[in-house]
């Protein structure tokens, strides 16, 4: 497995020394084209490292690599072109949008950042992609129902045409048969495009239908990390066995 991204002994600390490690001496590869769940219970540390990822959060110590590159201490300019290879999904569709700015502005956004030309008939493709038709592009949030809101963030995202995409809890604010949608789609759009996927969760469901592997984190750390079907269905480690148990549907 050539990896796009590699996470050595990884440590966010908040507060100072008197403060808490809220990622702690993390260690992780993503594949390329590769989904990987990362799942625990609130507070354990996910979005952190998410963001610390995305160069969005200091670490206080360990190496952040992305595609063979340690990207942990680059400086804002020398981040430039690394940020145009990875995007974020957020939880939030709605907040995540600026309510001022019409869905096809929205969604070129992050294309225009990078000086790339864009024409309409490229927006039309990407709005075709997450479900929406043409007229969509005019409307703002404000005239979206929340499923719609994140089409439109899934489409934001693929704009730049990324290599790594951080989804945090990218369903958990829709209702179910919205959320099975919005799983496919999300699971559509990076494996026809051979997306490396980090994806943030509660729901070992969700995980189950899009993840390769599965990384379980506990009070930032990872104490369970392998292949999707064997962590849920043979967890080894305790905090796991609880997780998976709270699921009568994928209990054993
Ligand atoms: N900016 C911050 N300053 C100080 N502490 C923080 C900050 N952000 C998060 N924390 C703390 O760090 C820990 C990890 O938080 P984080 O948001 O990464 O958890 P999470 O796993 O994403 O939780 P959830 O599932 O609820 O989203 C928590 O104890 C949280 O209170
Ligand atoms: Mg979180």
């Amino acid at each position: 497995m050539t990896e796009i991204l590699k996470l050595e002994n990884v440590t966010v600390r908040y507060g100072g020394r008197s403060g808490i490690n809220a990622v702690d001496d993390v260690s992780l590869e993503v594949g390329r084209g590769e989904t990987l769940a990362l799942v625990g219970e609130s507070g354990c540390g996910k979005s952190t490292l998410a963001r610390a990822v995305l160069r969005v959060q200091p670490i206080s110590s360990g190496r952040i690599i992305f595609d063979g590159e340690d990207i942990s201490r680059l400086s804002e300019r020398a981040l430039r072109p690394v940020r145009r290879r990875m995007q974020m999904i957020f939880q939030d569709p709605f907040s995540s949008l600026d309510p001022l700015v019409s869905v096809g502005d929205s969604i070129l956004e992050p294309r225009r950042a990078f000086d790339k030309k864009i024409g309409k008939a490229e927006l039309d493709k990407l709005l075709a992609d997450v479900g929406l038709s043409p007229e969509y592009a005019r409307r703002r949030p404000g005239q979206l129902s929340g499923g719609q809101c994140q089409r439109v963030g899934i489409a934001r995202a693929l704009s730049i045409e990324p290599e790594l995409i951080v989804a945090d809890e990218p369903v958990s604010s829709l209702d179910v048969s919205m959320q099975a949608q919005l799983l496919n789609l999300l699971k559509r759009s990076v494996r026809t495009r051979s997306i490396s996927l980090i994806f943030i969760s509660h729901d070992l469901r969700a995980v189950r239908f899009l993840a390769d592997r599965v990384a379980v984190m506990e009070k930032g750390r990872i104490v369970e990390c392998g292949r999707a079907g064997e962590i849920l269905e043979q967890p080894q480690h305790p905090f796991t066995k609880r997780l998976v148990a709270a699921i009568p549907q994928i209990a054993v």
